[in-house]
């Protein structure tokens, strides 16, 4: 193959000129040596380039093995979550209804309760101050207008999370969105450089909007989402199959 390539150019060095050329022979047997010293070059040339693509590409897949293999290391270590400034804060539907039936409501409550429960650490509740309707019917009308107008309800309680670097946020799913209380209350604290994670409870339709609005209201944290869970199920499960579940979720983030 190299002989080839070598010798090929030598060949219309040797044949293109005339027979009879004054001198013709010397002319070719110098054609000939031009062509092959050209040829020399070129196949050099191809040789450096050939040998600089593979160069590359073995340095460049090393690199890539190594990047693999130190992020892979580091992994573990980067996910790690240390809890020991962390707290849960949460609004359920239960305690802001009066006379909320527990079979349908207070799924937000259970999670909340399971999470400072397994990681064993402070859980605080936001809690409006003017309580909801008596029935479903009226709670949504105002919950409903709250929402419409983007109002935000004063509060009888308000966790104050100072003190956390890591926050886990629950809050039910209303109008798919988050009750307006919950604004009220991302509204009064500092958010900066924390780790929040948010749960969810609802009855159809998911995050809803709520994980968009976070992100935007909640300035300077990094929000991810943790946990959804359909309410109806969620209030179905035993304590131990809570507990399986959010032992699972935790081994995730931890
Ligand atoms: C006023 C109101 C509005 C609701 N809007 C929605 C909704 O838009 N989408 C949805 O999936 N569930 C909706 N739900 C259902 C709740 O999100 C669901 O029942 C949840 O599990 C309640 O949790 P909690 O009892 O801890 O507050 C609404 C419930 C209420 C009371």
């Amino acid at each position: 193959m190299a002989l080839q390539l070598t010798a090929w150019p030598a060949i219309p060095g040797m044949c293109v000129l005339p027979r009879r050329w004054p001198h013709g022979r010397q002319f070719r047997v110098r054609a000939a040596w031009h062509g092959l010293a050209m040829s020399c070059l070129w196949q050099s040339e191809l040789t450096i380039k050939v040998g600089l693509t593979m160069f590359k590409c073995f340095y460049s897949a090393a690199a890539a093995l190594l990047l693999t293999l130190v992020s892979a290391l580091c992994a573990p270590v980067a996910m790690a979550q240390d809890f020991s400034k962390a707290a849960v804060v949460y609004f359920t539907t239960m305690s802001n209804v009066p006379d909320a039936n527990p079979e349908y409501m207070g799924a937000v409550k259970r999670m909340a309760l399971e999470l400072g429960n397994q990681l064993n650490i402070p859980v605080m509740e936001i809690i409006a101050e003017k309580p909801y309707g008596t029935s479903y019917k009226e709670t949504a009308a105002i919950a409903r207008k709250e929402r419409e107008t983007n109002a935000f309800p004063n509060l009888a309680t308000t966790p104050d999370i100072s003190k956390y670097d890591i926050v886990f946020v629950g809050y039910p799913i209303w109008f798919r969105a988050y009750p307006r209380p919950v604004a009220t209350w991302i509204k009064s604290q500092n958010f900066t450089a924390k780790r929040v994670f948010l749960f969810t409870s609802y009855g159809e339709s998911g995050w809803g909007s709520s994980l968009e609005e976070a992100r935007t209201e909640m300035h300077g944290a990094t929000v991810v989402p943790f946990m959804d869970l359909r309410g109806r199920e969620l209030l179905k499960l035993t304590d131990r199959q809570i507990r399986r579940y959010f032992e699972k979720a935790l081994n995730q983030i931890r």
